[in-house]
């Protein structure tokens, strides 16, 4: 088997920017290099890095760390007004997402600037300014972690939610995407521009300023994971029965909220954490972002276990004046 790098920091491979050892590491180009992997028996664990932009390492991994470094973008399908495209894995998907506007592609401008990969976008159902990867999810390939064996899950397989799907869930660590197929428009495109903050920005009606209003209001809000250390949201907004609901607003009348259904509120953490006072907060190098409170921070060289007790100091403030749980949306390993 190809290089097999011993003891390897992982600083590098996670936007939070934290120290973490791997026991073994292997970059993969390709999906024979992957299924050797995933089988080679003299690992017994075997962790899957994808862009790293939403971990969160707290401890050092044993057994074989497996980067998905799958390149390459290709057309399958099109006609006069859609196309098909499919992403290999390893993409960045901000590059892919710009490559796609530069064709003329239309449907993931609002999901400009998120970091990540294009194999990891899926799992936790990206999404931003009205829009979430599922709009434009055609089916995805992936290898069995146990077999290695190809499947390939479409749309109505993968049960996507609000920053979920089935590989978050019932299949989590038993499948490593490999690739992602989108449809996409070519014209008469179907643009979201009703958010906020994004229907002041905009310029233009046409993918590439939605795009460019998107990467403007992200620069100011959220920080750059290149020059501070962070997995952009990292905790879920809440849902709250319409009863909660009702109590909270009577005590804090200027509350954002988003009706989801008949009996469900979804409130944004960022708002609360900052009602809490947490804004710019810091506790040695971890911290809470100064613009955005729902995004914590690593001011240099915090540990994965000093921000993880940040999360969790908030997560019991909120619980005790909010009553409402934070479910984490970075996954804590
Ligand atoms: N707010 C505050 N204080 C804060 C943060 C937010 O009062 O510190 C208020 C805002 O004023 C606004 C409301 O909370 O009224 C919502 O804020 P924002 O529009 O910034 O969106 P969000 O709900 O905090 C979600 C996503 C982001 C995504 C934005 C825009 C989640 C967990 N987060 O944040 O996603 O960029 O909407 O669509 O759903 C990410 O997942 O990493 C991420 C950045």
């Amino acid at each position: 088997m190809k290089n097999i790098e011993q003891h390897k920091s992982l600083k590098a491979y996670n936007t939070f920017g934290v120290e973490c050892f791997c026991e073994n590491f292997i970059s993969v180009t390709n999906e024979i290099e992957l299924r050797d992997a995933l089988l080679n028996s003299d690992f017994k664990e075997k962790f899957i890095l994808g862009g790293g932009s939403n971990l969160l390492f707290t401890k050092n991994l044993s057994g074989l760390c497996i980067q998905i470094n799958l390149k390459g973008i290709s057309i399958v399908q099109e006609n006069e007004k859609e196309v098909v495209v499919e992403a290999q894995a390893g993409e960045n998907w901000h590059e892919f997402v710009l490559w796609t506007l530069d064709q003329g592609f239309g449907g993931l401008e609002n999901l400009a600037l998120i970091p990540g990969n294009i194999g990891t976008a899926p799992i936790q159902n990206i999404g931003a300014y009205g829009v979430e990867l599922k709009d434009s999810f055609v089916s995805c390939k992936t290898l069995d972690h146990k077999t290695g064996y190809e499947h390939t899950f479409s749309l109505d397989q993968v049960g996507f939610g609000y920053r979920t799907s089935i590989f978050k869930t019932t299949l989590k660590g038993k499948h490593v995407i490999t690739s992602v197929q989108f449809k996409l428009t070519k014209k008469e495109h179907l643009l979201k521009t009703d958010y906020g903050s994004l229907k002041d920005e905009l310029k233009e009606q046409n993918p590439k300023s939605i795009a460019e209003a998107v990467i403007a209001i992200r620069k100011r809000k959220l920080p750059d994971p290149a020059e501070i250390g962070n997995s952009g949201s990292f905790f879920k907004n809440p849902i709250v029965t319409e009863l909660d609901f009702q109590k909270l607003i009577k005590i804090h009348s200027e509350m954002p909220h988003y009706r989801i259904n008949i009996s469900e509120v979804k409130i944004p953490a960022g708002w609360i954490i900052d009602k809490l006072g947490y804004k710019g907060y810091k506790k040695g190098d971890a911290g809470v972002h100064k613009n955005q409170a729902l995004v914590l921070v690593n001011h240099g060289n915090a540990s994965g276990s000093e921000i993880l007790s940040l999360a969790k100091e908030i997560q019991e403030k909120v619980f005790e004046r909010f009553n409402i749980h934070l479910e984490t949306e970075v996954n804590i390993y």
